[in-house]
C-alpha cells in the first residue's frame, strides 16, 4: 500500500504486517531495571517479563528485590538481582559489567529509582534537596551514562527513564526539589535522545501521574492534598502500577522505533487540560 505514495514507484519498503504484530514482543531481550525493590519497579519488570525480556534488576540491597525476581521468574524468564546505589559511578559501573557477564548486551534500560521530599520551600533543609536531585538527576544520568556506552558499541538500545507530570509546573505540595529532578529528567531524556539517535538508541520518559505507592504515602494520608490531586485528574482515579505496564512495553519495543525524544504522560488527562 505504502508504495502508491511515491508516484506509483515500487522504491518504498512496504508494511510487513508479520513484523506488526510481533513488535511489543521482547524475548530475547536483556534489560535493566533500577528502582526495582519500588512499587513501579516491579510493575515495570512484570511488564517486561511478560512479553519476554530477562531482567537484571536492581536496588541498593540485594535483599529488597526478591520480590522483583520471583516476579521475573513466575512470567518464565531469568531475573537476576545485583545491588546498586545509582549515585555512585562505580557501582554503576559494576552493575553494568555485572550484567554484560550475565547476559553479554543490554537492550533496554529503565531507570526507575527515584525518591521524594516535600518541604515549604523556605523551610527546605538544603540536604535534603541534594539528594532529591542527586538520586533523581545525577543517578538517572549515571545509568544511562554506563548503559549508554554499550548501547553505542551494540548500534541498538531502548532507554526509558522516569519522570513525572511534575516536570513542567510548580505545585503547592513542597515540591522544590522533586518537580526541578524531573524537569531535568524529561530535558536530559531528550537531550540524549539528540545525541544518541545515530547510534540507534531510542531516548524516552514515562512521566506518571499519582500512583498510590509508598513514595506517595506522604500524600495519600493527607485528605486535603489527596483531594487536591484527585481533582487534576480527569480520568478521576489514580494511577495504579498495571498503568506503566503498556507504556513500558511500548517504549521497549520495536513498536516505538521511530519514537525518540518524548515525554509520555500516564496521567489520566492530567496534563491536557
Ligand atoms: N508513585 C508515584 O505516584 C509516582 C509518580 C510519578 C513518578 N514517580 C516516579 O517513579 C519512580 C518510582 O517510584 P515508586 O513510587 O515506585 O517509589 P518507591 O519508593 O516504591 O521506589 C523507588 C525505588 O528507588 C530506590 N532507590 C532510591 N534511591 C536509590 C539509590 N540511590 N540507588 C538505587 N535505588 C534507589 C528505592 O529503594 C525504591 O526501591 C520514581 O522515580 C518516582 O519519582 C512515582
Amino acid at each position: 500500500m505504502i508504495n502508491k505514495y511515491k508516484n506509483g514507484k515500487d522504491n518504498m519498503e512496504k508494511i510487513n504486517l508479520d513484523a506488526v504484530k510481533n513488535m511489543f514482543n521482547l524475548e530475547g531481550k536483556a534489560a535493566i531495571v533500577t528502582g526495582g525493590a519500588g512499587a513501579l519497579g516491579e510493575a515495570v519488570c512484570a511488564a517486561l517479563s511478560a512479553y519476554g525480556a530477562d531482567i537484571v534488576v536492581t536496588g541498593r540491597t540485594v535483599k529488597t528485590l526478591e520480590d522483583a525476581v520471583k516476579g521475573i521468574e513466575k512470567a518464565g524468564r531469568k531475573g537476576y538481582a545485583v545491588a546498586c546505589d545509582v549515585t555512585k559511578e562505580d557501582e554503576v559501573e559494576n552493575l553494568v559489567k555485572k550484567t554484560m557477564d550475565i547476559f553479554g548486551k543490554i537492550d533496554i534500560l529503565v531507570t526507575v529509582a527515584g525518591i521524594a521530599k516535600r518541604f515549604p520551600a523556605e523551610d527546605f533543609p538544603v540536604e535534603d534537596f541534594r539528594q532529591v536531585i542527586d538520586i533523581n538527576v545525577t543517578g538517572t544520568f549515571l545509568c544511562c551514562k554506563h548503559v549508554g556506552k554499550i548501547m553505542k558499541e551494540q548500534g541498538y538500545g531502548k532507554i526509558i527513564t522516569i519522570s513525572s507530570v511534575r516536570d513542567f509546573a510548580g505545585h503547592t505540595g513542597g515540591y522544590a526539589a522533586y518537580g526541578p529532578s524531573k524537569a531535568a529528567v524529561s530535558l536530559l531524556t531528550k537531550q540524549l535522545a539528540t545525541e544518541w539517535a545515530k547510534y540507534k538508541i531510542n531516548v524516552n520518559a514515562i512521566a506518571p501521574t499519582i500512583f498510590w505507592t509508598p513514595l506517595t504515602q506522604q500524600v495519600l494520608e493527607d485528605e486535603k492534598l489527596k483531594k487536591i490531586f484527585l481533582d487534576r485528574i480527569p480520568m478521576g482515579r489514580a494511577a495504579v502500577p498495571q498503568d506503566m505496564a503498556g507504556a513500558t512495553v511500548y517504549l521497549a519495543s520495536a513498536a516505538s522505533d521511530f519514537i525518540t525524544g518524548q515525554v509520555l504522560y500516564v496521567d489520566g488527562g492530567c496534563t491536557a487540560g
